[in-house]
């Protein structure tokens, strides 16, 4: 018998992953399941960006590369924040790794450990806890309601700090809630990161797929002198539907990045060599598919928006960005929906998902019980269709 580590065991599964099993057994019985669980765009990788992969293949980019990526794409990776944000990084100070939860991890292995306390507001992305664990670093999470638009306020913050407090984890456009700060509201943060001597990792995943004519943030350029703490992490995953390549990045101080990159040469040796040519070509090619998925996002923002509103008991949110829809369900806690008696998250999204057909993810995973989180990376006929039954269901 082999004992499992004390860091493994504590370690839960994916709860969105786990959801998603579950709806794809019951589409293996036959049953049409409206599956709003997966956390991926449901496009398929633009053609430019296949065929430079094939291209890489056959002229033999099948190798080992530089631990930290290869400079071409170090090199793009700078390139693009100079362009979209007018922040200047070496390719030194980029980081290319095995998709951003890769980059996530990587960040907080080579800036925490026992002892030290990460700030986490809630609700926040389901491996956001398991990472921290994994470090050996405990997390403190600061509680966020739709009322308050799941923003942490600078007061919020400030409370939330103690003598352990290292690092704070900001992530806009944020995953479940699809809330995004303002400008002004991440400066006002930004004021308290530099008052309390904190670092940040901030993830910006969503950063190309924010609605309503505005434009996603970069925190690290937001006050002199918070680039030199901060950690920005992106990736080729949600604004390329490219999941299944595996690609992320972080941009931030060379030494961080040194670490990084010797933590990374130890544990995988290097990001998929094809896969960074794939994403060389993302980068550097033509955006437009980029804004045509944002479109189409956003068109299933607002149909899903105006039919979460009509329905009984349900408290919406706007999301600004992102593709999910994150909204409150407790009103029907103690109500026997299609014969089965919700009571909590949980319960209400097995139920959905054993009586209407819905595969949504209870709040309870993103540290927010109480609301369900409901993914657009579906057509706007499966989404419609599926809250139809949704709504029979409610009712
Ligand atoms: C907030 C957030 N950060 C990071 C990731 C990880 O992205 P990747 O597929 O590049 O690892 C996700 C994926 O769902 C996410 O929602």
């Amino acid at each position: 018998m082999i004992d499992i580590s004390k860091m493994a065991a504590a370690v839960q599964p994916s709860a969105t992953l786990a959801a998603g099993a579950k709806a794809k057994q019951m589409k293996a019985e036959g049953i049409t399941v409206y599956d709003f669980s997966l956390g991926e765009p449901d496009f398929n990788t633009p053609d430019h960006i296949c065929a430079a992969a094939v291209k890489a293949m056959h002229k033999g980019h099948t190798r080992y590369t530089p631990a930290s990526g290869i400079p071409e794409l170090r090199t793009a990776v700078a390139r693009l924040y100079q362009r979209t944000y007018g922040i200047s990084y070496t390719p030194e100070q980029v980081v290319i790794s095995n998709g951003a939860k890769h980059s996530l991890h990587n960040a907080l292995a080579a800036t925490v450990g026992p002892g030290d306390e990460v700030i986490i507001p809630t609700p926040y992305w389901v491996s956001y806890s398991d990472l921290v664990q994994m470090t050996g670093a405990s997390y403190v999470l600061v509680p966020t309601t739709l009322e308050s638009g799941f923003k942490m306020t600078p007061a919020q913050l400030r409370a939330a700090v103690t003598p352990r407090s290292r690092l704070l984890m900001l992530n806009s456009p944020n995953n479940p809630t699809g809330a995004v700060y303002t400008r002004k509201e991440l400066e006002a943060l930004a004021d308290v990161v530099l008052e309390k001597d904190l670092a940040v990792i901030s993830d910006e995943i969503y950063e190309r797929l924010v609605f309503d004519n505005t434009h996603a943030t970069c925190f690290a350029t937001l006050r002199p002198g918070l680039a030199e703490r901060t950690i920005t992490i992106s990736g080729a995953s949600k604004t390329y539907a490219m999941t299944g390549w595996r690609i992320g990045w972080a941009l931030g101080p060379v030494s961080v990045m040194k670490a990084m990159g010797n933590v990374q040469s130890q544990q995988t040796g290097c990001p998929c060599s094809i896969s960074q040519y794939a994403a060389l070509a993302a980068i550097e090619g033509d955006q437009e598919c980029v804004e045509r998925m944002r479109r189409e996002f956003e068109a299933r923002r607002d149909l899903v928006c105006a039919r979460l509103k009509k329905m009984p008991g349900i408290k919406s949110f706007v999301p600004g960005g992102a593709f999910y829809a994150f909204f409150d369900v407790s009103a029907h806690f103690g109500r026997t929906l299609a014969g089965r008696t919700v009571t909590d998250s949980a319960s209400f999204c097995q139920a959905a998902l054993e009586c209407a057909h819905v595969n949504v993810v209870a709040g309870a995973a993103f540290g927010a019980e109480g609301y369900v989180r409901l993914s657009h990376a579906a057509s706007r006929e499966q989404l419609q269709a599926g809250l139809d039954r949704l709504e029979q269901f409610l009712q």
